[in-house]
């Protein structure tokens, strides 16, 4: 069920019933990039999947919001949707905002997922590349992001054997507003180390990426994972940086597992 709360700038997709599991989709998706998880996880569970503002079905962001904002509008949502404690999930972008929300609200997270993220801040160049990023987009229009993302996004196996899988991703990429792509990057840009954060995580954690995620690697997850108390860290074969979309299946039976122990 899609649904629209006024006063909360955000979109958002429930199904199921139960304790609830809130996950934050990546740059630039939007929540219809959790399809694949919806019938492993609404088994005893609601999944709430948000819209950052400007992504899929939520309207524009402010001018240039920071990460913060992003967490304060999935805590407004937790608010007017009167949801208390949540197992909190977010892949890459969604970490990054992840991470703010357990700063700005830790009491109402029992549990936690972070998929295909990391906890640092860009480097430099990485800041750079943001900045070009954003005055293309602003320039020449959403579409150049099929041009630059596609391959960063997708394992050479989902890019060679699986269109299904890249034409879904090339459609919700075109679905967001070049307004909402562009503050997100600077949001991204400007956003603090969580890299402190990790060894204070007292939640139940699964870190989950893909063995050819370049953006996230295998081994920058496995560091970030060693840093959270208890954490079990899992790598998906055949999956670039949206492991859940590549490798559904492996993403689901680990989502699952860590769903039935809490
Ligand atoms: C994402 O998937 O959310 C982005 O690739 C994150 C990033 O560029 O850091």
């Amino acid at each position: 069920m899609a649904e629209h709360i006024r006063g909360v700038p955000l979109a958002y997709i429930s199904h199921g019933a139960g304790t609830p599991v809130v996950l934050l989709h990546a740059f630039p998706l939007n929540a219809r990039m959790w399809s694949p998880q919806v019938e492993a996880v609404a088994e005893g569970h609601r999944l709430v999947t948000p819209d950052y503002p400007g992504f899929g079905r939520s309207p524009h962001p402010p001018a240039q919001p920071d990460v913060r904002y992003y967490a304060a509008c999935v805590g407004g949502l937790l608010d007017r949707l009167e949801l208390g404690r949540v197992v909190l999930g977010g892949l890459s972008m969604g970490g990054y905002v992840a991470f703010e929300c357990l700063r700005l609200f830790p009491e109402r997270v029992s549990g936690l997922i972070l998929a295909n993220t990391r906890p640092d801040p860009d480097p430099g160049e990485a800041r750079e590349a943001r900045k070009e990023m954003a005055w293309r987009v602003g320039e020449e229009g959403i579409g150049v992001l099929i041009e630059l993302q596609m391959q960063r996004l997708l394992s050479p196996t989902t890019l060679e054997k699986d269109p299904r899988t890249v034409e879904e991703v090339k459609a919700m990429i075109l679905e967001s507003s070049p307004d909402g792509v562009v503050a997100a990057l600077g949001a991204m840009r400007e956003r603090s180390d969580s890299t402190p954060l990790l060894p204070e995580i007292n939640v139940p954690t699964l870190v989950i990426g893909g063995e050819d995620d370049s953006i996230s690697t295998p081994e920058v997850m496995g560091a970030m994972a060693e840093k959270i108390p208890g954490a079990r860290h899992v790598t998906l074969p055949g999956a670039g940086h949206l492991s859940n979309l590549e490798n559904p299946d492996g993403f689901n039976t680990a989502l699952g597992e860590f769903l039935a122990r809490l």
